[in-house]
């Protein structure tokens, strides 16, 4: 990884404490309907309430969920007009009540998938869920008002998304969703850890654990699914599938350690029966990184029986059921969901920036663009497109 510090230390807060306690305006891309253009403009950021952090967001980029939203793919989801954005790096402007982890100046990433550390959950080590944080997509308001913090100059709301909203030059979110991180971190790559990369590396270290000599498949060569094959690399599995139906996915797939590629549109038969014959009766584990129900029967039978294990990664966004009938588990293959790799964001991710700092996973090749935050339209247009990996928004 290059210089530590490509971007200065106290970027963007001209004179700290000054907004402190008042409505910041700035600029927002506020999405007003489904497929409509994001609106660049200008909104009101209220200061953080009780254990709130209000940040300024200096790099966000977009995810496949984000595009999801946008396009209201889960009808109880379309609320408008609103702030989408979940992975993003940026600075404390300010903290609310009872805040004591963070202060105004702080190098810190939003995560969507919160974490207290005081609940049941939090406390346990067998998950990252927490009992009140836990990632979920329905909330558009905070907790303690039950009103957004982000209006329109007219004081018309706009609500949030996945805690975070990140397509704005300022926003709040609870500290539980707020990770603070070495300071000497260079924050745009640290930006992808917010959801892509934590998401693909955490689940072949944490939920999989996947080990050294392994085989794997990976359904879907976008960022979390490079992210899983550079996991499963450091790792060091010997054999990384790549499965995707863009084939300009496989130039990057090999930079990020695949070692073979099937485009599913140049077999005449089903992935499973490619990989099984590949690898003698199947690999050790899949990953699910499409988001496509189908691409998820294909990796689940995919792996071998006895001891396969499959990971669901990608949203489904679709009200269809698991297209697996009960008695095929009895072949002793295993299917388990990964959110934000295992992941316990507030404790463990600052240790994870740590290591990427080492070069333990190369950030850089996630990175395919960067634009100023107001071309977020044609960045959106990129990952439609299946030509960008990360398009990282300089705000
Ligand atoms: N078979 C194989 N690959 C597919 C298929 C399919 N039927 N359909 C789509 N893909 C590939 C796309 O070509 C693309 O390369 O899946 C990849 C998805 O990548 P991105 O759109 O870049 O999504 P990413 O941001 O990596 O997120 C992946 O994780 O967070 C979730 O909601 C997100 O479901 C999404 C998944
Ligand atoms: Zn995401
Ligand atoms: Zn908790």
């Amino acid at each position: 990884m290059g210089s530590m510090s490509d971007e200065s230390t106290n970027n963007g807060l001209s004179v700290p404490g000054e907004t402190r306690g008042k409505v910041i305006n700035c600029k927002a891309a506020v999405v007003y309907g489904p497929e409509e253009p994001l609106v660049i403009e200008e909104v009101q950021v209220a200061p953080p309430q009780k254990m709130e952090v209000r940040i300024k967001i200096l790099y966000t980029s977009i995810c496949h969920t984000d595009l999801s939203a946008w396009i209201g793919e889960n009808e109880n989801q379309r609320v408008y007009p609103r702030i989408l954005g979940h992975e993003a790096a940026g600075i404390v402007e300010s903290v609310g009540e009872g805040v004591v982890d963070m202060k105004e100046g702080d190098h810190v990433i939003p995560i969507f998938n919160g974490e207290c550390g005081d609940c049941v959950y939090c406390k346990s080590e067998k998950t990252n869920l927490c009992g009140k944080y836990r990632v979920n997509p329905m909330k558009s308001v905070m907790d303690i008002d039950g009103k957004p913090r982000f209006s329109t100059p007219d004081g018309k709301p706009i609500y949030h998304f996945l805690s975070t909203s990140t397509f704005s030059e300022y926003t709040v979110l609870d500290s539980a969703c707020v990770v603070k991180i070495d300071s000497k971190a260079p924050l745009k790559k640290m930006s992808l850890l917010s959801c892509g990369v934590s998401t693909g590396v955490g689940a072949v270290w944490n939920t999989a654990n996947v080990h050294s000599g392994a085989s794997v498949a990976i359904f879907g060569l976008g960022a979390v699914g490079l992210a899983a094959a550079a996991g499963a690399k450091s790792r060091g599995a010997t054999r990384i599938i790549g499965v995707d139906i863009n084939k300009d996915k496989f130039i990057k797939g090999k930079a990020m350690g695949m070692t073979e590629f099937i485009n599913p549109k140049d077999l005449n038969r089903p992935v499973h029966e490619e990989i099984k014959e590949l690898t003698d009766g199947g690999v050790h584990y899949t990953f699910e990184c499409s988001g496509n129900l189908d691409v998820l029967r294909e990796a689940f039978l995919s792996t071998h029986d006895g001891w396969g294990l499959t990971v669901i990664l990608g949203i489904h966004p679709t009200p269809r059921m698991l297209p697996i009938h009960p008695m095929e588990l009895f072949d002793g293959r295993k299917i388990v969901g990964s959110v934000f790799g295992d992941f316990k964001g507030k404790t463990q991710l600052p240790h994870f920036a740590e290591e990427c700092m080492r070069g333990v996973v190369n950030l850089d090749e996630f990175i395919t663009h960067e634009l100023p935050f107001s071309k977020i339209n044609e960045a959106f247009q990129l990952l439609i497109d299946g030509k960008s990996l990360r398009c990282v928004l300089q705000l």
